[in-house]
């Protein structure tokens, strides 16, 4: 497995609507390695496939607190509530900015074998899990955040005082 470069707010693939998986083969396992490896090497707590630059419907979340998911063709099935808190993304460097989600998801996914799974999240995760939905369809949050990109405090180590804060 190896580590992939992360692309940054302007780059085009950021902006695309992701194809779905149709097959699990190598590539699809490699891609899916290295999007861990990625994502933990960058310390964030989850990846999308357009950040590496692939346009397939893929995400992989670990909030910490609970087992690290990987999203394939995922859909939102239900959502439920309120939770406004500041978000971050390794394709937005050193910004934060506060944005509303929905407290609860529940979404419809498949495996890394292609059989539907059912994954359920609140707070942190569901937060997670609707941002790194927002990737596959060519969405960063700060277009539906409450206020333009915020600097990150260079002393702040914001997702390590999200784990905490959860
Ligand atoms: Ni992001």
């Amino acid at each position: 497995m190896a580590i992939r470069q992360i692309r940054t707010i302007g780059e085009e693939c950021l902006g695309k609507v992701c194809k779905p998986v149709k097959e699990m083969n190598d590539r699809m396992r490699t891609l899916i390695g290295d999007m861990w490896d990625t994502m933990y090497e960058a310390r964030g707590v989850g990846l999308a496939a357009p950040q590496v630059g692939v346009l397939r419907r893929i995400c992989v979340i670990d909030v910490m607190d609970e087992d690290p998911i990987v999203l394939i063709n995922p859909e939102i099935i239900e959502m439920s509530g309120e939770q406004t808190d500041d978000e971050g993304c390794l394709s937005v460097p050193g910004k934060v900015a506060s944005v509303t989600r929905a407290e609860y998801v529940k979404v419809k996914s498949l495996d890394m074998d292609m059989n539907p799974v059912i994954i359920e999240g609140e707070g942190l995760r569901a937060r997670a899990i609707q941002h790194e939905m927002d990737h596959l369809e060519g969405i960063l949050y700060g277009e539906k955040a409450n206020e333009p990109y915020r600097d990150l405090d260079e002393d702040e180590d914001f997702m390590d005082e999200e784990y905490i804060e959860e």
